[in-house]
């Protein structure tokens, strides 16, 4: 790992970029990253908050306020190498996630983000903009959270990826189980939206738009040729109580030439049929190892910053 002074731009100061900034404080000397800091936020509420101390949460509590300043101003004028952008969902535009990353690319800054808009619909780009500056482009926390995923495979080297398939959004398996135990779907949804999980607009969750940028990121960090565009998508409106209670579950699968999400009924020794509540799990199906699974929390606020706390080790490991 290098010694050099590493230092942290923070985009985007909601939960996960506060979950972040409380779990590096926590976790620094444990991991080691004595060398890094936190150097910088900008936030729309809070404003621009440049070397913040560790107690500054409770400070925003009590109110202080920081200048505003335009986060692009702030990321050209920024001296951080690493930018961690925590901005809100767009799976339309990806803006202004979008935005934020490809300057810093450009600058030639790492980039961690947790934002799903811009990794499903603009990875190749950024991706290939992220290739030519010789940084890092890294998106755990937009597939199961902290969760081990995509990234068992850096476990496996040379293992070739048949198919994934995967229960990748908490709110739909929420609402199907709870509908398995006879709750309606409204009732089921508030209770999601109360745990913190389902989306500001819940619809993406439960027309399974979420489900589907999760396996389009997946598809294109294994290097498939699906677009988000091209996932075959269907969420979980129509299913009945019925076929909840016979184990139809919100699956996201993909391989080489299918991309899909939609209602599948499982059969009762499919491990993915054990998977409740907001559990999400994955299957990656290796030319080595067969079937190797993953489950745990696919959101929260520790458990999203757990991830980009992996992606901050894989670049401090590799610079
Ligand atoms: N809305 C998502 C879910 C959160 O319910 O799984 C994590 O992407």
């Amino acid at each position: 790992m290098s010694s050099e002074q590493s230092r942290i731009l923070i985009i985007g100061f909601g939960t996960v970029g506060q979950g972040f900034f409380e779990l590096f404080a926590r976790k620094r000397k444990a991991l080691g990253l004595d060398n890094v800091s936190i150097s910088e936020i900008v936030d729309m509420k809070y404003g621009h908050i440049t070397n913040p101390t560790d107690d500054l949460i409770n400070q925003l509590k009590a109110g202080p306020t920081f200048p505003k300043k335009d986060v692009m101003t702030v990321i050209k004028e920024s001296d951080a190498n690493i930018v961690c952008e925590f901005t809100w969902l767009n799976l339309k535009t990806a803006e202004p996630a979008y935005s934020h990353i490809r300057e810093s690319l450009e600058m030639g800054k790492h980039v961690i983000t947790t934002n799903k808009g811009p990794s499903a619909l603009k990875y190749r780009e950024l991706m290939d903009l992220a290739n030519r500056k010789k940084v890092k482009f890294l998106m755990k926390g937009t597939v199961m959270a902290g969760t081990p995923s995509y990234n068992l495979l850096d476990l496996l080297p040379g293992a070739e990826v048949k198919s994934v398939r995967g229960i990748m959004n908490g709110t739909t398996n929420y609402i199907l189980t709870s509908m398995e135990q006879g709750k309606n779907f409204d009732v089921a949804l508030k209770e999601a939206q109360d745990l913190g999980y389902a989306e500001a607009d819940p619809t993406n969750d439960v027309d399974g738009l979420d489900a589907a940028s999760k396996i389009t990121i997946i598809s294109h960090i294994l290097g498939w040729k699906h677009e988000f565009s091209d996932v075959n998508i269907e969420g979980i409106r129509k299913v009945t109580p019925e076929q909840a209670r016979d184990k139809t579950k919100l699956i996201a699968y993909a391989d080489k030439s299918k991309i899909y999400v939609r209602p599948t009924k499982l059969s009762k020794d499919d491990i993915l049929s054990g998977v409740t509540g907001v559990t999400n799990a994955i299957e990656i199906d290796t030319d080595t190892m067969g079937k190797v699974y993953s489950m745990g929390p696919g959101a929260g606020r520790t458990q999203t910053a757990q991830a980009a706390i992996t992606d901050l080790m894989t670049i401090m490991k590799n610079s």
